[in-house]
Protein backbone atom coordinates (compact mmCIF):
# COMPACT_ATOMS: atom_id res chain seq x y z
CA UNK A 1 0.00 0.00 0.00
CA UNK A 2 1.45 3.30 -0.70
CA UNK A 3 -0.51 6.10 0.25
CA UNK A 4 -1.12 9.82 0.49
CA UNK A 5 -2.82 10.76 3.84
CA UNK A 6 -4.57 14.33 3.08
CA UNK A 7 -6.47 16.68 5.15
CA UNK A 8 -6.29 20.08 7.01
CA UNK A 9 -3.77 20.64 9.90
CA UNK A 10 -5.35 19.24 13.31
CA UNK A 11 -7.74 16.65 10.62
CA UNK A 12 -6.36 13.65 12.43
CA UNK A 13 -3.71 12.34 10.10
CA UNK A 14 -1.08 11.98 12.25
CA UNK A 15 -3.46 9.71 14.66
CA UNK A 16 -4.94 8.20 11.90
CA UNK A 17 -1.48 7.56 10.02
CA UNK A 18 -0.26 5.67 13.19
CA UNK A 19 -3.25 3.58 13.26
CA UNK A 20 -2.74 2.88 9.41
CA UNK A 21 0.50 1.91 9.85
CA UNK A 22 0.47 -0.57 12.32
CA UNK A 23 -2.77 -2.17 10.85
CA UNK A 24 -1.39 -2.46 6.77
CA UNK A 25 2.54 -3.20 8.62
CA UNK A 26 4.44 -0.23 6.67
CA UNK A 27 5.76 3.09 7.70
CA UNK A 28 4.27 6.49 8.28
CA UNK A 29 6.47 9.12 7.22
CA UNK A 30 5.42 12.35 8.22
CA UNK A 31 7.80 15.58 6.71
CA UNK A 32 6.04 17.62 9.79
CA UNK A 33 7.74 14.65 12.20
CA UNK A 34 10.89 14.54 10.37
CA UNK A 35 11.25 18.66 10.73
CA UNK A 36 10.58 18.86 14.41
CA UNK A 37 12.83 15.62 14.97
CA UNK A 38 15.34 18.16 12.99
CA UNK A 39 14.38 21.39 15.06
CA UNK A 40 14.88 19.39 18.63
CA UNK A 41 18.24 17.74 16.93
CA UNK A 42 19.60 21.85 16.53
CA UNK A 43 20.85 21.19 13.05
CA UNK A 44 21.09 23.93 10.62
CA UNK A 45 18.19 22.48 8.82
CA UNK A 46 16.18 22.44 11.53
CA UNK A 47 16.86 26.38 12.67
CA UNK A 48 15.78 27.22 9.37
CA UNK A 49 12.60 25.28 8.90
CA UNK A 50 11.67 26.29 12.62
CA UNK A 51 11.33 30.15 11.25
CA UNK A 52 8.64 28.63 8.93
CA UNK A 53 6.98 26.22 11.11
CA UNK A 54 7.09 29.17 14.18
CA UNK A 55 5.25 30.99 11.40
CA UNK A 56 2.48 28.69 10.20
CA UNK A 57 4.01 28.67 6.79
CA UNK A 58 5.55 26.26 4.24
CA UNK A 59 9.15 24.92 4.08
CA UNK A 60 10.82 25.56 1.49
CA UNK A 61 10.25 22.83 -1.27
CA UNK A 62 14.20 21.92 -1.62
CA UNK A 63 14.45 21.11 2.24
CA UNK A 64 11.58 18.88 2.14
CA UNK A 65 11.82 16.87 -1.25
CA UNK A 66 15.55 16.08 -0.02
CA UNK A 67 13.85 14.50 3.15
CA UNK A 68 11.42 12.66 1.69
CA UNK A 69 13.56 11.01 -1.27
CA UNK A 70 15.91 9.72 1.31
CA UNK A 71 13.16 8.54 3.79
CA UNK A 72 11.71 7.22 1.02
CA UNK A 73 14.24 5.48 -0.73
CA UNK A 74 14.78 3.53 2.67
CA UNK A 75 14.53 -0.28 3.53
CA UNK A 76 11.74 0.54 5.65
CA UNK A 77 9.54 2.10 2.87
CA UNK A 78 10.23 -0.62 0.68
CA UNK A 79 6.45 -2.47 1.91
CA UNK A 80 4.95 0.51 1.45
CA UNK A 81 4.04 3.65 2.93
CA UNK A 82 1.88 6.23 4.13
CA UNK A 83 2.87 10.19 3.58
CA UNK A 84 1.61 12.26 6.46
CA UNK A 85 1.85 16.20 5.56
CA UNK A 86 3.52 15.43 1.77
CA UNK A 87 2.66 16.47 -0.31
CA UNK A 88 1.52 20.28 0.03
CA UNK A 89 1.77 22.21 -3.05
CA UNK A 90 1.27 21.18 -6.27
CA UNK A 91 5.45 20.88 -6.81
CA UNK A 92 5.82 18.28 -4.05
CA UNK A 93 3.21 16.60 -5.85
CA UNK A 94 5.06 16.56 -9.28
CA UNK A 95 8.46 16.17 -7.76
CA UNK A 96 6.80 12.93 -5.70
CA UNK A 97 6.40 11.49 -9.10
CA UNK A 98 9.36 11.89 -10.36
CA UNK A 99 11.07 10.35 -6.78
CA UNK A 100 8.36 7.42 -7.31
CA UNK A 101 9.16 6.96 -10.99
CA UNK A 102 12.54 6.96 -10.14
CA UNK A 103 11.81 3.61 -7.47
CA UNK A 104 9.61 1.88 -9.64
CA UNK A 105 6.40 2.55 -7.31
CA UNK A 106 3.13 3.90 -7.60
CA UNK A 107 0.71 5.86 -5.47
CA UNK A 108 -2.31 3.26 -4.73
CA UNK A 109 -4.62 6.04 -3.16
CA UNK A 110 -4.97 9.69 -1.54
CA UNK A 111 -7.39 9.43 1.63
CA UNK A 112 -9.08 12.32 2.81
CA UNK A 113 -9.90 13.43 6.26
CA UNK A 114 -12.60 15.91 5.70
CA UNK A 115 -13.10 18.11 8.95
CA UNK A 116 -14.77 21.84 9.21
CA UNK A 117 -12.44 24.35 10.19
CA UNK A 118 -14.52 24.79 13.54
CA UNK A 119 -13.78 20.92 15.03
CA UNK A 120 -9.68 21.58 13.79
CA UNK A 121 -9.06 24.38 15.53
CA UNK A 122 -10.56 22.77 18.95
CA UNK A 123 -8.84 20.01 18.15
CA UNK A 124 -5.40 21.62 17.52
CA UNK A 125 -5.91 24.06 20.71
CA UNK A 126 -6.61 20.76 23.11
CA UNK A 127 -3.62 18.54 21.46
CA UNK A 128 -0.57 17.72 23.83
CA UNK A 129 2.12 15.72 22.65
CA UNK A 130 4.98 13.89 24.23
CA UNK A 131 8.47 14.96 23.36
CA UNK A 132 10.40 11.67 24.55
CA UNK A 133 7.73 9.16 22.81
CA UNK A 134 5.83 11.57 20.19
CA UNK A 135 2.71 10.13 21.68
CA UNK A 136 -0.30 12.18 21.18
CA UNK A 137 -3.27 13.50 23.46
CA UNK A 138 -6.08 15.65 23.33
CA UNK A 139 -7.17 17.77 26.36
CA UNK A 140 -10.85 17.67 25.13
CA UNK A 141 -10.57 14.71 23.66
CA UNK A 142 -8.25 11.65 24.32
CA UNK A 143 -7.04 12.90 27.36
CA UNK A 144 -4.09 11.01 28.99
CA UNK A 145 -4.84 9.06 32.67
CA UNK A 146 -2.52 11.65 34.58
CA UNK A 147 -2.89 15.63 33.54
CA UNK A 148 -0.02 16.81 31.95
CA UNK A 149 1.74 13.20 31.72
CA UNK A 150 2.25 10.54 28.85
CA UNK A 151 0.49 7.29 29.13
CA UNK A 152 3.25 5.18 27.64
CA UNK A 153 6.15 6.59 28.99
CA UNK A 154 5.41 9.31 31.72
CA UNK A 155 7.17 11.95 30.02
CA UNK A 156 5.67 15.83 30.48
CA UNK A 157 3.39 16.51 27.78
CA UNK A 158 3.74 20.28 25.98
CA UNK A 159 1.64 22.30 23.42
CA UNK A 160 3.76 22.51 19.74
CA UNK A 161 4.87 25.90 19.00
CA UNK A 162 3.05 26.27 15.79
CA UNK A 163 -0.60 25.58 17.68
CA UNK A 164 -0.96 29.11 19.21
CA UNK A 165 -4.27 30.46 17.68
CA UNK A 166 -2.98 32.74 15.15
CA UNK A 167 -0.64 30.70 13.73
CA UNK A 168 -3.21 28.09 13.12
CA UNK A 169 -5.61 30.19 11.10
CA UNK A 170 -2.59 30.89 9.15
CA UNK A 171 -2.10 27.08 8.81
CA UNK A 172 -5.37 26.84 7.68
CA UNK A 173 -5.24 29.62 5.13
CA UNK A 174 -2.16 27.86 3.83
CA UNK A 175 -3.66 24.44 3.70
CA UNK A 176 -6.95 26.36 1.42
CA UNK A 177 -4.46 28.02 -0.80
CA UNK A 178 -1.65 25.76 -1.35
CA UNK A 179 -2.77 22.19 -0.25
CA UNK A 180 -6.48 21.85 -1.79
CA UNK A 181 -4.97 21.96 -5.05
CA UNK A 182 -3.23 19.08 -4.99
CA UNK A 183 -6.22 16.77 -4.97
CA UNK A 184 -7.21 18.34 -8.14
CA UNK A 185 -3.35 17.19 -9.23
CA UNK A 186 -4.20 14.08 -8.41
CA UNK A 187 -7.76 13.71 -9.95
CA UNK A 188 -5.92 14.94 -13.22
CA UNK A 189 -3.51 11.96 -12.62
CA UNK A 190 -6.02 9.24 -12.13
CA UNK A 191 -5.03 8.04 -9.12
CA UNK A 192 -8.33 7.08 -6.51
CA UNK A 193 -9.10 9.72 -3.82
CA UNK A 194 -11.49 8.11 -0.79
CA UNK A 195 -13.29 10.49 1.35
CA UNK A 196 -13.68 9.87 4.51
CA UNK A 197 -15.75 11.85 7.36
CA UNK A 198 -12.82 12.76 9.87
CA UNK A 199 -15.09 14.46 12.36
CA UNK A 200 -16.04 11.41 13.73
CA UNK A 201 -14.67 9.39 16.73
CA UNK A 202 -10.76 7.83 16.04
CA UNK A 203 -12.39 4.38 16.08
CA UNK A 204 -14.71 5.37 13.83
CA UNK A 205 -12.55 7.17 11.35
CA UNK A 206 -10.00 4.66 11.60
CA UNK A 207 -13.18 1.77 10.99
CA UNK A 208 -14.10 3.88 7.36
CA UNK A 209 -9.93 4.40 6.15
CA UNK A 210 -9.81 0.87 6.60
CA UNK A 211 -12.92 -0.19 4.79
CA UNK A 212 -11.97 2.70 1.58
CA UNK A 213 -8.68 1.42 1.17
CA UNK A 214 -9.29 -2.60 1.58
CA UNK A 215 -11.89 -2.18 -1.35
P1 LIG B 1 2.47 18.92 10.27
O1 LIG B 1 3.10 18.37 11.46
O2 LIG B 1 2.32 18.08 9.06
O3 LIG B 1 1.10 19.55 10.73
P2 LIG B 1 -0.36 19.62 10.06
O4 LIG B 1 -0.53 19.08 8.69
O5 LIG B 1 -0.73 21.04 10.25
O6 LIG B 1 -1.15 18.60 10.86
P3 LIG B 1 -1.17 18.45 12.39
O7 LIG B 1 0.04 17.68 12.84
O8 LIG B 1 -1.44 19.78 13.04
O9 LIG B 1 -2.49 17.60 12.61
P4 LIG B 1 -2.90 16.13 12.22
O10 LIG B 1 -3.79 16.15 11.03
O11 LIG B 1 -1.71 15.21 12.17
O12 LIG B 1 -3.79 15.81 13.49
P5 LIG B 1 -3.48 14.95 14.82
O13 LIG B 1 -3.61 13.50 14.52
O14 LIG B 1 -2.26 15.44 15.50
O15 LIG B 1 3.24 20.24 9.78
C1 LIG B 1 3.66 21.25 10.69
C2 LIG B 1 4.43 22.32 9.92
O16 LIG B 1 5.61 21.73 9.33
C3 LIG B 1 3.69 22.96 8.73
O17 LIG B 1 2.86 24.04 9.13
C4 LIG B 1 4.88 23.41 7.86
O18 LIG B 1 5.46 24.59 8.37
C5 LIG B 1 5.87 22.29 8.03
N1 LIG B 1 5.72 21.22 7.03
C6 LIG B 1 5.35 19.92 7.25
N2 LIG B 1 5.30 19.24 6.10
C7 LIG B 1 5.64 20.11 5.11
C8 LIG B 1 5.74 20.00 3.71
N3 LIG B 1 5.48 18.86 3.06
N4 LIG B 1 6.11 21.11 3.02
C9 LIG B 1 6.39 22.27 3.64
N5 LIG B 1 6.30 22.45 4.96
C10 LIG B 1 5.92 21.37 5.71
O19 LIG B 1 -4.78 15.36 15.67
C11 LIG B 1 -4.93 16.69 16.17
C12 LIG B 1 -5.53 16.61 17.58
O20 LIG B 1 -6.87 16.08 17.51
C13 LIG B 1 -4.77 15.65 18.54
O21 LIG B 1 -4.82 16.21 19.82
C14 LIG B 1 -5.57 14.33 18.49
O22 LIG B 1 -5.47 13.62 19.70
C15 LIG B 1 -6.99 14.84 18.24
N6 LIG B 1 -7.77 13.94 17.40
C16 LIG B 1 -7.35 13.31 16.26
N7 LIG B 1 -8.37 12.59 15.73
C17 LIG B 1 -9.46 12.79 16.54
C18 LIG B 1 -10.82 12.33 16.51
N8 LIG B 1 -11.27 11.53 15.53
N9 LIG B 1 -11.65 12.75 17.49
C19 LIG B 1 -11.20 13.57 18.48
N10 LIG B 1 -9.92 14.04 18.57
C20 LIG B 1 -9.07 13.66 17.60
Amino acid sequence: MNLILFGPPGAGKGTQGALLARHFDIPRISTGDLLRDAVRAGSGLGREARRYMDAGELVPDAVILGLVRETLGGESAQRGFILDGFPRNVAQAEALNGILRFLHRQLDAVAVLDVADELVIKRIAGRRSCPACGAVYNVHFEPPQTPGRCDACGGELVQRGDDREETVQRRLEVYRAQTEPVLAFYGREGVPIRHVDGSRSVEDVQAQLVSALET
